[in-house]
This record gives C-alpha cells, sequence and structure tokens, in this order.
C-alpha cells in the first residue's frame, strides 16, 4: 500500500482522538502513560501522520516530552493505525521515522509501554529491569526504554514525571 509520512498537521490533530478510541477503545485514557500526556501538548516536531495517496489520515504516531527524576527524554506513542490498515507495515515505519528523527534532533533516551515483541527490534529493553518507575500501575513486562544515545542511561534512574518545561530548551538538558 502507498503512503506518505508527513508531519501532523491541526486538520489531523482533530481525527487522532478518534482513531485512537477506534483502536484502544475509549477506556485507554485511564491508562498510566495518561497521566504523563495530560494536560499539555505533544512534541510537534516529533507528531507524525501517515497518509494514503488521497491524504486521508491512516496512521498516527506523537511522543510526550517526561523527565526520568531530572534527566529529559521522550515517552513514544500512541501509535496506532486504522483498524483495516493494521499488519502492512505502516505502523514499523512510523515508529522507525519517529525514532530516527528523535535522534537526529538530540533526544537521548526514549520510553515506551507496548509490546516488548514489537519494540524489541529497536533496541528496547525493559525499563523496570533499568531502574525506571512509573507514576502508577504498568505491566512491567510492557515498560519499555530505547537509548538514542549509547550510553545516555547511565546513572539516570527513578521516577518519571511529565516535562512541562517551556518548549524550545535544548535537547538533553539536565533540570536545576
Ligand atoms: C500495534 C500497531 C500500531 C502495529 O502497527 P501495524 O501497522 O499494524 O503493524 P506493522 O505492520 O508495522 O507490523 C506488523 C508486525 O507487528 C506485529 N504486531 C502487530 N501488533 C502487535 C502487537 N499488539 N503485539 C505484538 N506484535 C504485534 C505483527 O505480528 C507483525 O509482525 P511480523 O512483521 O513479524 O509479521 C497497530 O496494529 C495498532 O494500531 N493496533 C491497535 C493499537 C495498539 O495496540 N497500539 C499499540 C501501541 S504500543
Amino acid at each position: 500500500m502507498d503512503y506518505t509520512i508527513q508531519a501532523e498537521t491541526p486538520a489531523h490533530a482533530a481525527l487522532i482522538d478518534p482513531l485512537l478510541d477506534r483502536t484502544f477503545g475509549s477506556s485507554r485514557t485511564g491508562r498510566t502513560v495518561y497521566r504523563l500526556r495530560e494536560n499539555h501538548p505533544p512534541l510537534a516536531e516529533l507528531s507524525f501522520a501517515a497518509l494514503d495517496l488521497e491524504g486521508q489520515m491512516i496512521a498516527s504516531l506523537r511522543f510526550w516530552p517526561i523527565l526520568i527524576e531530572r534527566t529529559p527524554a521522550i515517552l513514544l506513542g500512541p501509535l496506532a493505525v486504522e483498524p483495516a490498515l493494521q499488519g502492512r507495515g505502516i505502523g514499523k515505519a512510523l515508529v522507525r521515522h519517529g525514532l530516527t528523527t528523535a535522534k537526529q534532533l538530540g533526544h537521548r533516551i526514549c520510553v515506551v509501554v507496548g509490546e516488548p515483541e514489537y519494540y524489541g527490534p529497536y533496541g528496547f529493553r525493559n525499563a523496570a529491569a533499568a531502574g525506571l518507575v512509573l507514576p502508577g500501575p504498568v505491566d512491567p513486562r510492557r515498560f519499555q526504554v530505547l537509548e538514542l544515545v549509547p550510553g545516555a542511561l547511565e546513572g539516570v534512574k527513578g521516577m518519571i514525571r511529565r516535562d512541562e518545561r517551556p518548549r524550545g530548551q535544548k535537547r538533553g538538558q539536565r533540570v536545576a
């Protein structure tokens, strides 16, 4: 299937909640990762839409800024592909594109809550075993972390929270 990956626009943004309801169900917002997303926006430069050749949005991937104690990181997701079009490689292409862009922008650590079989091939490993903690219940098997820069997790562990600092601060800069 032919599609392109583009930066998310405000028109796409309005279609994302209905897509997430179709893919995850409306109980999704009860999950712990939503506590890290609520009341502040995703990273605009890391919000992507996959579009079919007619320009219809068929998938979405966003990342949110987080802090691991005082160390900046990013939270991958939500990732959702239109149900009728799942299993054709669109999700993988979005994740690849998102992680490559994140590296280019200077992000150093990425966290996800998702299936280890899906995210393992990108190098994600168990985050609970690495000493990271989410502020609420999570299946520890699904809680994963990736060093976008080798060694970025050295000396980094502890509680994850929202990063509500004004945007545009230097990537990777620790909080005072
Ligand atoms: C999960 C999702 C994003 C994957 O995107 P996709 O475009 O359907 O998947 P792709 O075609 O890129 O990848 C397919 C591969 O992923 C695997 N896969 C798909 N969903 C999976 C899941 N929930 N758990 C584990 N593996 C999964 C498939 O078995 C397939 O493996 P293969 O390449 O070895 O055959 C999509 O199916 C979706 O939106 N699902 C509903 C929402 C959801 O569960 N999101 C999870 C985000 S953590």
